[in-house]
């Protein structure tokens, strides 16, 4: 198997998306006033105070503010993992606030590829296990799904680490790990959160090439959080949250990445 046709899902995607010049693809995320509230002890500890969102196909958003603005919610919200209190929101043409559980654990089994915090690598399985465990999970045989994995992983420049567990990993070479698990089956949106917040700058810059080349070369939707301006800057935009709002882009000048747009 090539990378091409590992790709191929992926490829086929983007082409549907952009309808050969017809009319533009709906967003892949609409937010309306989305609001979540958290109890701790009885106290009301609003995360999430009316976001509104639009994330068209294609686009690498980077989602930064203080701690506790709201990022990790909203990624969370995003993914289907977590429930809002309120508003609207539509993932890859899915309606979260409405759909069943069935249909929500289809959503992220098929839609969303995530690299969150509170999503680890497993630390008994090797690398290419872990990225084929994820397609397992969407019906391909697991030969098969070992094949793919090999390829997006050699993708991520791990060819030669893919029998290795987590623990005999770098810190770079697991989040490598996890961006091409998040990868595997072309889903429609890839969520991350702070996905370089522990590595060095060097390490950096190869997570962030391999996240810009996704979305250029793939046309792979993108939704990051994090505090990293190495990551502002390959962005083609930056959406700031302040106390779970979203901060509106100062007139006549749109807050955005210097990367290709
Ligand atoms: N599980 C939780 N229970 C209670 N409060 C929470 C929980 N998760 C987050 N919060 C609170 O919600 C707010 C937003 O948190 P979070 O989304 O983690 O922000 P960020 O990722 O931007 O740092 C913070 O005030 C945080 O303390
Ligand atoms: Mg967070």
């Amino acid at each position: 198997m090539t990378v091409q046709d590992a790709l191929e899902g992926r490829m086929a995607t983007t082409a549907v998306n952009s309808s050969a010049g017809m009319a533009p693809a709906a967003p892949v995320v609409v937010a309306r006033g989305l609001a979540r509230t958290y109890t701790l002890g009885g106290v009301a500890v609003p995360a999430l105070r009316g976001v509104d969102l639009e994330v068209a196909a294609g686009e690498l958003v980077v989602l930064m503010g203080p701690s506790g603005c709201g990022k990790t919610t909203l990624l969370h919200l995003l993914a289907g993992l977590d429930a809002a209190d309120d508003g609207e929101l539509t993932v890859a043409g899915v309606d979260l606030r409405r759909a069943t559980q069935r249909e929500l654990d289809r959503f992220r089994r098929d839609h969303v590829g995530v690299m969150l915090q509170s999503d680890n690598l497993l630390s008994t399985a090797t690398a290419r296990e872990q990225v084929a465990l994820q397609l397992l999970a969407r019906g391909t045989r697991w030969r098969d799904a070992l094949d793919t994995a090999d390829v997006l992983l050699a993708d991520v420049g791990l060819a030669h680490r893919r029998r290795h567990r987590p623990a005999d990993l770098s810190g770079g070479e697991q989040q490598r790990v996890a961006l091409a698990r998040a990868l595997a089956g072309n889903p429609a949106l890839v969520l991350a959160d702070e996905p370089t917040g522990e590595l060095d700058s060097a390490t950096t810059g190869e997570v962030l090439g391999l996240v810009t080349r996704a979305n250029q070369l793939h046309g792979t939707t993108f939704v990051i959080a994090t505090h990293d301006p190495l990551l502002a800057e390959v962005a083609t935009r930056v959406v700031r949250l302040r106390d779970g709002v979203v901060v509106p882009p100062p007139p006549g000048g749109a807050v955005q990445g210097t990367g290709p747009s």
